[in-house]
């Protein structure tokens, strides 16, 4: 493998409607908001631009609506150096959509509309795969149609390529389906609705990261756990590697940043260790600024908040 590695990715595309709240509305309720953005997101697009921000050669199978955002969108990945061979504008759907509410704990709310992201379909990866690029990953989240998900599990796992599932956002599905990938990365929510178990405490989270191993025959399962760290497997135990203690702005695509720093290290055979805190340090620098895209750290950021850490 040369410097770089060279990741697929092959997922969502959104514009983010983000609205600053000091609070989420109970039920029924009015708040007054502060601001409103519209910024570049989409758990796909996200971990492209963190790839290519982080160090390594990023290319995104994604569609997008024939509109404004659609066109503004692409031409975001590629300001950031991501290759939109595959980007693609659909006629029949908007680009997809989410609207996410920010209160003033850095915490979110998402409702998300799929749109032009539903049109990704099975031989889409097929064609992308079948072009000269040879990968080194595939880095896979879980807002596309999950058919193609589990299409670009078994494409990849096929040709020997590894695969490397973000499991947000949380959906519930047979792990069986999953099969074939070959890291496997969560948070809380997404552990609990695959497992049914809520990874609170260590013992919890070591139960839950062994079933995801174990049904999945996944070669690594790394569980993102927020302001507590991450957890592996090192040397034949679950481990919890803590995180960095960082004032939060914002936590929207702190996962997207820590995945993409995680799929990088993956591939350069770093160790799940290291790879381990190198993505939780990534992580912690996205949850510092407001939005999606903006947020995302590059490879020296994550080299200085390392070496502050000691
Ligand atoms: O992971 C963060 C992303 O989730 C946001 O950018 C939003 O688009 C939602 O898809």
């Amino acid at each position: 493998m040369g410097e770089k590695p060279r990741i697929l990715v092959i997922g969502s595309i959104n514009m983010d409607v983000v609205l600053k709240a000091e609070k989420f509305p109970a039920p029924g309720e009015t708040v007054l908001g502060t601001d409103l953005s519209l910024i570049p997101g989409g758990k796909g697009a996200n971990q492209a631009v963190a790839l290519s921000r982080l160090g390594a050669s990023s290319s995104l199978l994604g569609r997008v609506g024939a509109d404004p955002w659609g066109e503004e969108l692409a031409g975001k990945l590629s300001e950031n150096g991501v290759d939109t061979e595959n980007v693609a504008a659909v006629d029949s759907l908007p680009t997809g959509n989410a609207t996410i509410i920010v209160d003033q704990e850095g915490e979110n709310r998402i409702v998300l509309i799929a749109g032009a992201n539903d049109a990704l379909l099975p031989e889409d990866v097929d064609l992308a795969l079948a072009g000269k690029a040879a990968w080194d990953a595939i880095l896979l989240q879980l807002e596309i149609p999950l058919e193609t998900v589990c299409h670009a599990i078994s494409a990849g796992a096929a040709r020997g390529i590894p695969v490397i599932l973000d499991a947000g956002p949380p959906v519930k599905l047979s792990l069986e389906k999953l099969r074939g990938v070959t890291v496997l990365s969560p948070n809380e929510s997404e552990t609990e609705a695959l497992t049914g178990i809520r990874p609170d405490g260590l013992e919890s989270a070591s139960r839950a990261a062994a079933l995801l191993e174990k049904s999945t025959g996944a070669r690594e399962v790394v569980l993102k756990l927020g302001d507590r760290g991450a957890l592996c497997r090192i040397d034949g135990h679950w481990k919890l590697i803590e995180a960095h203690r960082v004032e939060v702005v914002d936590t929207t695509a702190a996962g997207d940043s820590f995945t993409a720093a995680l799929a990088i290290e993956y591939t350069r055979k770093t160790g799940i260790k290291e790879a381990a805190r190198r993505a939780i340090a990534a992580g912690a620098l996205a949850v510092t600024r407001l939005g999606a895209q903006p947020s995302l750290p590059t490879a020296e950021e994550v080299d200085r908040l390392l070496e502050r850490a000691g």
